[in-house]
């Protein structure tokens, strides 16, 4: 029987060490989460790392077992490939270049020999466990360079390639001094997905003007072989966040948090860490609300869930200071004995805890700088069952592209945001509902399920048209 080998740097399961233990815990990311719903359909397996550094043998292979029970095959990294490959070229090249952060972006060469050899690793324990009727799926930018190495091991395999991430211009990516490797690599996929039109635009761009090779109608000929090239709006499990939402244990977080925060309404606010995000820029235009319209005053709260993410990376840490201290600064100034003005967590929350979230929230701001899609947004509009809410989404992130009935914004105008705010917090009933009608019906139908389906219907295709080119 042929199976989906899904291959990802993060592994939908993350594992902590305690003092004395080891916990298994779902990973936060829109992949992980994500994906999360699909990898185990058939058979399937997911190879990708634990997120931890295991020393001992017989903790590696108890955490290899307990994996294995739920179609998991972990590739362990040491403590020196977390550095170079993970915090190194791929959080302090990739991640800032392909979000146009580069000025955030370090290019070290042991950091590049890292790269190669982890992508390396991953590419023996996929051959290991892949048979000659295997499908592989690669996902990411961290793994940019193992279709390239599988189709040298294993010219006749279907390999498909996704990135979550934006792909920028190639004004951005000319930059990389391994950039011609970086592209090579992606092409040794059948298929080649992003989550938007534009995204595939720069990377067709960035083929042409760096590789010389042309394309028409997003087939690519490269010397050896012919590449596809497509673009797929990565959707969500929605009927997992709409049953999450209407859940008893949902409910009952709603009423706890409703009771503690009385009659105040609630704008909220969930990411990763990242200055992707835009989440000191966010905080600012609150401020300009509060500052703007008194009348908000203790009639609205924002609820910031900020999620811990890749902690040793400088520029993280110094997010992490910034927002702290913005957070203390505008409750400080504008908090009563009986409100505040933000309510902050650092830390990552249960599904059900999120949900009742989504369900409370009047009003979502999602406001990156830059995102492939951004997953929270569509969550939140899946977990709204009587339709009421407003989505505040920034033109910058993917999911921009189909959630055309939100507030959109300019992330970067803080003036913007605020006076969009103000709008969603006045949003008459009828025209909410209107609204979320639309982004309900387009969400519900583009869910995970379909995007999976047409992913891999569009890989299957480009497999038969090689053959009958051959
Ligand atoms: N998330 C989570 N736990 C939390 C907060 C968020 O699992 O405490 C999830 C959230 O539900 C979403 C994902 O993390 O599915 C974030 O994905 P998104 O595409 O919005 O951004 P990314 O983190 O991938 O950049
Ligand atoms: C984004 C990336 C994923 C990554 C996730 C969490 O969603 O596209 O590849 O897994 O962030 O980041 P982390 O570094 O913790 O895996």
């Amino acid at each position: 029987m042929s199976r989906t080998i899904i291959v990802s740097n993060r592994l939908p399961t993350k594992v902590l060490r305690t003092e004395e233990s080891l916990t298994f815990q779902p990973s936060e990311g829109g992949l992980a989460t994500g994906l999360g719903s699909i990898y185990r359909e058939k058979g399937n397996v997911w190879v990708g790392w634990p997120g931890l550094f295991v020393e001992d043998p017989a903790e590696e292979q108890h955490i290899t077992e307990q994996l294995q029970q739920d179609s998991m095959a972990p590739v362990f990294l040491t403590e020196a490939e977390i550095r170079d490959f993970y915090e190194g070229f791929s959080n302090s090249t990739l991640w800032p270049t392909f979000h146009y952060f580069s000025q955030y972006a370090t290019y070290e060469q042991a950091h590049w020999e890292a790269y190669v050899a982890v992508n390396e690793k991953f590419c023996q324990a996929v051959l290991a466990l892949a048979g000659p009727d295997d499908t592989i799926w690669v996902h990411d930018y961290q793994l940019l360079l193992l279709p390239e190495m599988l189709r040298r091991a294993r010219p006749e395999c279907t390999i498909g390639f996704f990135l979550h991430i934006p792909f920028p211009s190639y004004e951005m990516i000319r930059v990389l001094p391994w950039r011609a490797e970086l592209l090579q690599g992606m092409l040794g996929a059948d298929l080649i997905g992003f989550h938007t039109f534009g995204y595939m635009r720069h990377f067709l761009s960035a083929v042409s003007q760096l590789l010389g090779y042309s394309s028409q109608n997003g087939q690519i000929e490269t010397p050896s072989r012919t590449v596809l090239v497509d673009a797929f709006p990565m959707g969500i499990d929605y009927q997992r966040y709409e049953t999450t939402a209407a859940s008893a244990e949902a409910k009952r977080h709603e009423a706890e948090y409703r009771e503690a925060l009385r009659e105040v309404r609630v704008i909220l606010s969930i990411d990763r860490l990242d200055y992707t995000k835009g989440i000191a820029q966010r905080l600012r235009a609150f401020e300009v609300l509060l500052q703007r319209y008194p009348e908000w005053r203790e009639q609205v709260s924002l609820i910031m869930l900020v999620v811990p993410s890749r902690d040793q990376v400088a520029q993280y840490a110094a997010l992490k200071e910034e927002i702290d201290e913005l957070v203390g600064r505008i409750n400080s100034q504008y908090r009563t004995i009986t409100w505040n003005p933000i309510h902050y967590f650092y830390r990552s929350f249960p599904l059900e805890e999120l949900s009742s979230l989504y369900r409370l929230a009047e009003v979502a701001l999602v406001t990156p700088m830059r995102d492939g899609m951004n997953l929270v947004a569509k969550e939140f509009i899946a977990s709204k069952a009587d339709q009421r809410g407003v989505l505040i989404l920034s033109e910058r992130a993917g999911a921009a592209r189909e959630l055309s009935d939100a507030i959109i914004i300019n992330p970067t105008d803080t003036n913007q945001l605020a006076e969009a705010m103000h709008e969603a917090l006045v949003m008459p009933e009828e025209e909410q509902v209107q609204r979320m009608a639309a982004l309900q019906s387009l969400v519900r139908q583009y869910n995970v399920f379909a995007w999976t389906k047409l992913f891999m219907d569009r890989l299957q295709y480009s497999k038969i048209k090689q053959l009958t080119l051959a």
